[in-house]
């Protein structure tokens, strides 16, 4: 993973450090905290706060959660968790993957090119090295920033992603989206 001039790295696993993983959850919740609001029931499906099921999530075992720190101030700049595991990423066949769970960038370092040496670490360095196939992660279907920026570093709809439906109607053809698709980057 990469490692910024005055930018401190921590790496720890499932829930080794609970003062690291408190302010990745703030970040969590800055950033995306009005969908898992809103669609808290319908991906965890339990009444639980969200906050609490993102908790439970992010305890878990193999999720490696690599965060970087602004050494002056000490605040969270960035973080991404991910697991090793095995998935389907290509139809018919089952195949070593990193699950991207999450990748969050503070609202006041976002375009500056944070995301993108993250994912291009995890692309180029981290799947060659440890004969992984691929990066699969989920993104909630109306978080059309990430979307793009997903697409923009080469990742895909999944073969399995839930997909968008037609619906026609009186007044003609309706879009219904999913509430999260898949998405995929698959080595060459
Ligand atoms: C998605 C996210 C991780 C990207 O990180 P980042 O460090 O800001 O991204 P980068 O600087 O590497 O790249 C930003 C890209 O988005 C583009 N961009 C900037 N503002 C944009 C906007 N309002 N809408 C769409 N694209 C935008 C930039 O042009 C840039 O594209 P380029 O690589 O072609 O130049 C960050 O925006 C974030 O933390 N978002 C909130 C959390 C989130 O949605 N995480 C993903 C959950 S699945």
């Amino acid at each position: 993973m990469p490692n910024w001039p005055g930018f401190k790295r921590e790496i720890c696993i499932s829930n080794s450090n609970d003062k690291i993983l408190e302010k990745q959850l703030q970040l969590i919740e800055i950033n995306l905290g009005s969908y898992y609001n809103k669609y808290n029931k319908t991906i965890y499906k339990n009444n639980k706060r969200w906050q609490s099921n993102k908790w439970q999530e992010m305890c878990s075992e193999n999720l490696f959660h690599v965060s970087y720190w602004n050494v002056e101030s000490n605040e969270l700049v960035c973080f991404c968790s991910i697991m090793p595991c095995e998935e389907s990423i290509v139809e018919g066949e089952m195949s070593n993957i990193i699950y991207l769970y999450e990748i969050h960038v503070a609202p006041e370092w976002r375009n500056q090119k944070f995301g993108k040496s993250i994912l291009n670490a995890l692309k180029e360095k981290l799947c060659p090295k440890a004969h992984l196939s691929g990066i699969e992660l989920t993104v909630f279907s109306s978080n059309e920033r990430a979307i793009n920026f997903y697409r923009n570093n080469g990742f895909t709809l999944s073969y399995d992603s839930p997909s968008d439906k037609r619906r026609r109607t009186r007044t003609g053809i309706r879009i219904i989206r999913p509430t999260y698709y898949i998405m995929c980057y698959v080595l060459r």
